[in-house]
C-alpha cells in the first residue's frame, strides 16, 4: 500500500467511526471514499447508504451495505467523501473522478458533510488541481467557448474535454467533463456563480460552504479541520 493510500485509509476509518446505527449515510466517490465505505461495511451497523456514483453503488452492494436512491432518502444524516483539493475555509475542488454532480446533490441533501483526505490534498489557494466542469453533450463545443471566456476573466487557461482511451468521458448522468487548466482561483465564489450562469453547464467541482469538517490524515495521525 502506497504511503498516501495508508493515510487515505486512516481518514476513512476515522470518519466511519462517526456513523451510528439507524443513520442514512451519503457515500462519496473515489479511492479515499472507498476506504470509508469499506470501514463502514466492516462495522456491520444497521445503516442505509446513498451512493454518489455507480462505482460506489457497486462497491457498497458488494460489501453488503443497504443502499437507496437519493430520491427515496427523506434526509441524509452524514455524507463522507473525498476531495481533489482542500483550500482555505474548506473550499473544495471535486470531480477528478467525474462524479461531481451526484456528489454535490447528495452533499446538499445532507445535514453534515465530512471530507476525508490525505495531507497532500490541502492547499493554501485552490487551483492546483484542474477544476472539472460538467456540461451537457448538446452543443458542448459552444459551451466550452463560453466557459473559456469566463475562465480567462479569472486568469485561468482554456478548458479541455476530458477523454479516456481516446474517447470523451461520459458521466453517470450522461454528460461531458471539461477540465480547466491549473491556476490560482482567487475568487472561488465569483467563479462558481459565473460558471453556473452558462446554459450548457450542469455543475462544476467547486464545493463551497458545504464541508462541515475535514479529516486529514498525515504522518502523525488524523487532524480535524473546520471552516
Ligand atoms: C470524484 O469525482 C471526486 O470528487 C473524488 O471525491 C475526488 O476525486 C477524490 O478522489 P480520491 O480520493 O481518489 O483522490
Amino acid at each position: 500500500m502506497a504511503d498516501n493510500d495508508a493515510q487515505k485509509a486512516k481518514a476513512g476509518e476515522a470518519a466511519a467511526a462517526l456513523v451510528e446505527a439507524g443513520m442514512t449515510v451519503g457515500l462519496g466517490t473515489g479511492t479515499t471514499a472507498a476506504h470509508f465505505v469499506r470501514a463502514l461495511a466492516a462495522r456491520k451497523l444497521d445503516v442505509q447508504g446513498v451512493s454518489t456514483s455507480e462505482a460506489t453503488e457497486a462497491l457498497a452492494r458488494a460489501l453488503g451495505l443497504r443502499t437507496l436512491p437519493l430520491d427515496e432518502a427523506r434526509s441524509i444524516d452524514l455524507t463522507v467523501d473525498g476531495a481533489d483539493e482542500i483550500g482555505p475555509g474548506l473550499a473544495l475542488i471535486k470531480g477528478g473522478g467525474a462524479a461531481l454532480l451526484r456528489e454535490k446533490l447528495v452533499w446538499e441533501a445532507s445535514r453534515r458533510c465530512v471530507v476525508i483526505a490525505d495531507a497532500s490534498k490541502v492547499s493554501t489557494v485552490l487551483g492546483g488541481f484542474p477544476l472539472p466542469i460538467e456540461v451537457v453533450r448538446f452543443g458542448h463545443t459552444h459551451t466550452a467557448n463560453a466557459i473559456a471566456d469566463v475562465l480567462v476573466d479569472f486568469g485561468l487557461p482554456t478548458p479541455r474535454l476530458r477523454t479516456k482511451d481516446g474517447a470523451p468521458v461520459i458521466t453517470d448522468s450522461g454528460n461531458l467533463i471539461y477540465d480547466a487548466g491549473r491556476g490560482a482561483i482567487e475568487e472561488p465564489a465569483q467563479l462558481a456563480g459565473a460558471l453556473k450562469s452558462i446554459t450548457g453547464v450542469v455543475d462544476h467541482g467547486l464545493f463551497l460552504d458545504l464541508a462541515d469538517q475535514a479529516f486529514i490524515a498525515g504522518d502523525t495521525g488524523v487532524e480535524v479541520l473546520t471552516p
